[in-house]
């Protein structure tokens, strides 16, 4: 072996390199700016030995560590071998490459266990995918206990800051940034769904970055199951994030000739701060993952704030009149339309509609709904059934339960266990046979409780692959119908956003935020949703909630700054609460290409105000939203620096008199007065040619 083994994964702007030792262990070597000369990137090689407590293996930044060897360092890879070995000593074997894919294979020293590193570099995005494929090749089952996506290496160093996203539920989103502390950090998700407590995104910088500037080191795991991140810090000044499949809970039996791969982790560098972070994200999900990522999302109605399990064809058809009125494209009917649904206590599981309410099925409704020229879309919550309901006097066996314990309801309802090939079968069927029969655009698919207890009665398994078979399974039903219904496009609820990861956004078009559609502290919550989404994957809609603080205008303001939507109670609306609502979906459809397909800048956030700039991506058209929340008075309306802009072009801003070049409104940028709290603003943003 030569130290010549070594790998350079160059984006535009960036480089991270790798190679193995003298010793045959695979090494990190670099992440960061892209270097001048190949002789720049650090050769791998094994740290000296430090004492009888330190030995190379600790201190050398493995690539990927296995627990094994004479080291403690959090490790990315834990199994036991059939004859109880638990020690784990990976060597480089080979590796294959192709134009958009390096493999490295490892492989134990003793045990047939190959570990394929697998990366795919995005160059024009700098961005890095990264996944591990474990192959048994011994003739018996190894058991794996813990199989990461990665370890991110940043540069050796301190003064780490970590961002990261917290929340619950009706209050996601909150984006926090701490010190990184020698020990380590863990969140993570035990909900079986990604959770609206933490998301698998992280974002460390060196302690000063900012929206504009700074180095961050940023990543996702693109999966909507239990994850982790892991970030450790040691006395020797390293910093390593461990992502991947939550090992809480979790045993893998890898059978003989059985391979396993592990959801994707996609991570970047960037050196102009928070905002490049986020842009480089969003092009990534609207490029790379979003089934129909650059077709701008329709405007729609919702009909769950208004009419909750009371849906019918009277209440529905009243909302569409209004709906179509103001230029709603597409409405949307949400829970209460199927087989014994009035309220929470009865019915999922039963995908049919509901007789008393839709004497005649959906299809009178849906026809009034095209008839006034929108689409129809449909709410369903297809892992979930009531004990109330015929699916489960039919199959009680169906549901995730331990034989010998109580199944813990929540919201009335128990989870049907879709690691299981019957279950996934019967919804295929039945989700199938509703886009089949009827004129459906889009579907929102809910999950209104967690995974607890999560019995599964199998033998081919062990059990606790549970928390992945489940997924697996949702993702293939999911993808299944996309397949067979690709006109549809699929929102991903969880009780808001409780499943909002880059995982189902490969199944689903956007994401329902959160629960909480009270506009002002929406302004937090999609700020957060922001540091990872894009806008278009943001559905936002306009309610009633705090209406007599709120005004409409600033209400839709909000949503406007994602894909609008409509949930308020259309009938309660006055006349000119319809018309101003007309006129602001005009003006958004008008804006719509810049906000949900654009860069978008977060300009300010500081007490009391809110502003956010989108541009189009040739830099012609723009949009800058302003939010007064609450600010003691008097108060000066923030001086706003815009962003992006072309230098040398001429560019005039709604509602300011001078054409200036774009250097000057970034520069030297502009005033706005929102002297009133609760106040909003608007402002189109123009190229002007010539
Ligand atoms: C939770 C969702 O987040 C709501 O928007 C609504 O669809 C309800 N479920 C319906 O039960």
């Amino acid at each position: 072996m030569t130290t010549t083994t070594f790998w350079i994964l160059e984006t535009q702007r960036t480089a991270y390199s790798l190679g193995v030792s003298p010793a045959g262990r695979l090494i990190h070597t670099y992440w960061g700016p892209k270097l001048p000369y190949r002789e720049d990137y650090p050769i791998p090689q094994e740290s000296r030995e430090w004492a009888s407590f330190n030995h190379p293996e600790q201190l050398t930044p493995e690539e990927y560590p296995a627990y094994g060897d004479y080291k403690f360092i959090d490790p990315c890879l834990k199994v036991t071998f059939p004859d109880g070995t638990r020690d784990l000593v990976l060597r480089f074997d080979h590796a294959e490459q192709d134009a958009q894919q390096l493999q490295i294979v490892l492989k134990d020293t003793h045990y047939a266990l190959n570990v394929v590193l697998i990366y795919q570099v995005h160059p024009s995005l700098d961005l890095i995918t990264r996944s591990i494929r474990l192959e048994n090749q011994t003739d018996a089952p190894i058991t794996v206990e813990r199989v990461f996506s990665a370890q991110w290496h940043v540069p050796q160093g301190d003064g780490y800051h970590l961002s990261h996203l917290t929340g619950r539920w009706i209050d996601e989103w909150h984006l926090q940034r701490e010190p990184i502390y020698q020990g380590i950090k863990r969140i993570e998700s035990r909900r079986l769904t990604t959770s609206h407590h933490h998301q698998p995104w992280f974002a460390i910088d060196r302690g000063h970055a900012d929206e504009d500037r700074g180095e961050v080191w940023f990543g996702v795991l693109e999966w909507s199951g239990n994850w982790q991140i892991a970030i450790e810090s040691d006395i020797f000044h390293r910093t390593r994030v461990n992502i991947g499949v939550n090992d809480w809970d979790f045993a893998l039996r890898l059978a003989s000739g059985e391979r396993y791969t592990t959801p994707p982790s996609t991570a970047g560098y960037t050196e102009h701060g928070f905002g490049e972070a986020s842009r480089l994200l969003h092009d990534y999900i609207r490029t790379e993952i979003l089934p129909h990522g650059t077709i701008p999302h329709q405007v729609l109605y919702n009909s769950w704030e208004a009419t909750l399990f009371n849906v019918d064809v009277q209440s529905q058809g009243d909302l569409a009149e209004i709906a179509a009125a103001m230029g709603v494209e597409l409405f949307v009917m949400d829970d209460g339309w199927f087989h014994g649904r009035s309220f929470d206590h009865a019915g999922l599981g039963d995908w049919w509609p509901n007789h008393t309410k839709f004497p005649d099925g959906l299809a009178p409704l849906i026809e009034r709904v095209n008839g006034l020229g929108m689409d129809f879309g449909l709410w369903v919550e297809p892992e979930m059934v009531n004990p109330d309901s015929d699916l489960y006097r039919a199959h009680p066996d169906w549901v995730i339960h331990f034989p010998s314990r109580d199944r813990t309801e929540a919201r009335n309802q128990l989870i049907l266990n879709f690691a299981r090939l019957d279950v996934q079968e019967y919804i295929l069927d039945q989700m199938d046979r509703l886009l089949r029969d009827h004129r459906i655009a889009f579907i929102k698919w809910d999950m209104n409780r967690n995974v607890s207890q999560p019995g599964w009665q199998t033998e081919e398994h062990d059990p606790r692959e549970i928390w992945i078979r489940y997924v697996e399974g949702v993702y293939r039903v999911w993808g299944i119908l996309r397949e067979r219904h690709p006109q549809v496009i699929w929102q991903s609820c969880s009780g808001g956003g409780g499943r909002a990861d880059l995982g189902i956004l490969r199944y689903a078009d956007q994401i329902w935020v959160s629960d909480n559609t009270e506009a002002a502290a929406r302004l937090g919550i999609q700020w957060g949703f922001s540091q990872v989404f894009p806008a278009n994957t943001m559905e936002a809609w306009v309610t009633d909630w705090n209406q007599r603080q709120l005004s409409l205008t600033f209400r839709f303001h909000v949503s406007m700054c994602g894909a609008l939507g409509i949930g308020g109670h259309l009938i309660n609306w006055s006349k000119s609460d319809r018309d101003l609502a007309a006129r602001l979906i005009a003006l958004y459809k008008a804006i719509r290409p810049v906000v949900q397909l654009g860069d978008q800048y977060r300009l300010l956030r500081q007490t009391g105000f809110y502003a956010v700039q989108y541009l189009g991506k040739d830099r012609q058209n723009g949009v800058l939203f302003l939010f007064r929340t609450h600010a003691p008075h008097p108060t000066e309306t923030p001086r706003l620096y815009l962003r992006g802009l072309d230098p040398n072009a001429r560019y005039q801003i709604e509602g300011f008199d001078q054409i200036r070049s774009g250097l000057a409104w970034m520069r030297d940028g502009l005033q706005a007065d929102l002297s009133d709290d609760f106040s909003s603003a608007v402002y189109r943003i123009t190229r002007v040619n010539g």
